[in-house]
């Protein structure tokens, strides 16, 4: 796909030519899984796929949108003055809802637009095309009308669009990520308190491979918040004696003196993923910084088998595909990202030997899932802007 077919489609359906292009990225989470909501620390990077958006403003009140992805959908428009969420608006529920925001917090938004929307993330898989979809709609409803929004204002709007009007409970790593992401750097994100800090990736001779299970999350938006609601339980009952305000506060050793007070087994393992996870988390960077990625990489191993064990959002697509990873010779280190049940993993691979790894896992996986995994090369670029015009990565 080129740019350039996007403009023909512009014109095609809206019957105009004078647009301009924005972009937003998907993500991926090096490590910290589940910790967002937990008030922990996450590290996510935003990646060069991502939706692009062409759009223009309209004299009058009419929003219309059009996605190549959805082509089936057609046209769906609305109404300035009616920005309710509405079933049959399918996925325009997104942009809805950022504008529907953007409006009630008082950013003057006097007419209607014309958008085409493309993404080359997959859907489902775990890379957050939904908060690609929302920041990318967020910056052209800025950059459009000549608003000034601060960046995490932004994103905060994006996850209050997931959490009121979508009515998924997630937290706000992914749109974090793709608000704020940055050429090759990763973001150190502190969840409680929104502080942050850039990372540079510098992987050496290795690549960010990422495997997608190609598996349906059917299940993973009850699983996400069943998961949610099992970590507020732990928390409650270590306030009994512990003057915490999330899981994500504690430390390993404090967890380990007070976790009896957890008197379910269940609950017990679920704590105990986000309190490690977090200090894994801060002791990735500590890594990543200090050029030591063998360490890196055992955390990211560490990461998965505490999501696999104790957290129980794996499964055997993603848990094949990174145990078949872990036994190559060249991989630093493999693990599932997102939030789970599915979706896609990443593995840190050795650039020379990348091809002898991907056939090797690829056959491990259709031999045992029954079909076949989906492999891409990712580079790490910067979060939502207006696109510049350079050549996009299709
Ligand atoms: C999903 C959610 C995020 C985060 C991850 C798990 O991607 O949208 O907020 O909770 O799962 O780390």
């Amino acid at each position: 796909m080129q740019l350039s077919q996007l403009s023909d489609k512009f014109r095609a359906v809206f019957n105009e030519s004078d647009y301009r292009t924005f972009f937003a990225p998907g993500r991926i989470n090096l490590i910290g899984e589940h910790t967002d909501y937990n008030g922990g620390h996450v590290f996510p990077a935003s990646i060069t796929k991502g939706t692009f958006a062409l759009a223009r403003k309209r004299d009058d009140q009419k929003i219309r949108m059009y996605s190549m992805n959805f082509e089936q959908v057609g046209v769906i428009e609305f109404e300035l003055n009616n920005l309710e969420y509405d079933k049959q608006h399918d996925w325009a529920n997104y942009p809805k809802g950022m504008l529907r925001y953007l409006c009630e917090k008082g950013y003057d938004i006097q007419t209607g637009v014309d958008v085409l929307y493309y993404g080359n993330i997959p859907n489902g898989a775990g890379l957050s095309s939904s908060a690609s979809i929302e920041l990318v709609s967020g910056v052209l409803f800025e950059k459009l009308f000549n608003l000034t929004i601060d960046r995490v204002e932004l994103v905060k709007i994006g996850q209050l669009v997931e959490n009121k009007f979508i009515g998924v409970n997630s937290g706000i790593m992914d749109q974090f990520a793709i608000g704020m992401g940055k050429e090759n750097s990763g973001i150190l994100l502190n969840c409680d308190t929104l502080a942050y800090e850039y990372a540079p990736l510098d992987l050496d001779e290795h690549f960010i491979l990422i495997m997608n299970t190609n598996k349906r999350r059917e299940l993973a938006d009850s699983k996400y918040n069943e998961r949610r609601s099992e970590c507020e339980q732990a928390l409650k009952q270590l306030q009994q004696k512990l003057d915490i305000k999330a899981l994500g506060n504690m430390s390993t050793t404090q967890f380990e003196q007070h976790k009896h007070l957890i008197t379910n087994e269940i609950l017990q393992k679920r704590a105990k993923h986000a309190v490690y996870e977090n200090e894994r988390t801060l002791q990735a960077l500590v890594a990543l910084k200090s050029g030591n990625l063998a360490e890196f990489g055992r955390l990211l191993n560490a990461s998965h088998t505490s999501l696999r064990n104790d957290y129980e959002v794996t499964g055997i697509e993603l848990d094949t595909l990174v145990e078949a990873a872990w036994s190559q010779d060249g991989v630093l280190g493999a693990r599932m990202t997102g939030a789970g049940f599915g979706g896609c993993a990443i593995a840190f691979v050795e650039k020379n030997k990348a091809p002898k790894i991907i056939k090797a896992i690829e056959e491990i996986y259709e031999k045992t899932i029954g079909y076949k995994a989906s492999f891409y090369e990712v580079s790490i670029g910067d979060g939502a802007k207006e696109w510049d015009g350079g050549p996009p990565t299709f």
